[in-house]
């Protein structure tokens, strides 16, 4: 089983899912096992205004533990986070980022989002 833990910047308060990687999908947004796919299966409301398909930005979220079991983000991912506001380091698109394995993390939702699609 993995554990995820989600805080959102707007104060909501945290949640954490259990679940098991290996039965993605979870629902039709985004890659199979995504933070995307995962969030949106468990009742974590993520934007996702691209349908999950890397056109936009508005899943934009902030890795801040476990980015090393997420799938490695490519180039067209890379391209969109540099218009995402907030960016940082550990940023990565919810739709596109994929957990790899049994595993802990913890991820930040950002209060906002800019669609760019
Ligand atoms: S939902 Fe549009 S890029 Fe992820």
């Amino acid at each position: 089983m993995a554990k995820l833990h989600v805080l959102f910047e707007n104060g909501n308060p945290e949640r954490i899912i259990e679940f098991d990687p290996a039965k993605a999908p979870f629902q039709h947004d985004g890659l199979p096992g995504s933070l995307l796919d995962v969030l949106l299966a468990h009742g974590v409301h993520l934007e996702h205004a691209c349908g999950g398909n890397c056109a936009c930005t508005t899943c934009h979220v902030i890795v801040k533990s476990g980015t090393e079991h997420l799938s490695e983000a490519e180039e067209n991912e890379l391209d969109l986070l540099d218009k995402a506001p907030g960016l940082t380091p550990t940023s990565r698109l919810g739709c596109q980022a994929v957990i790899q394995d049994d595993c802990e993390l913890t991820i930040r939702i950002p209060r906002f989002t800019i669609n760019t699609a």
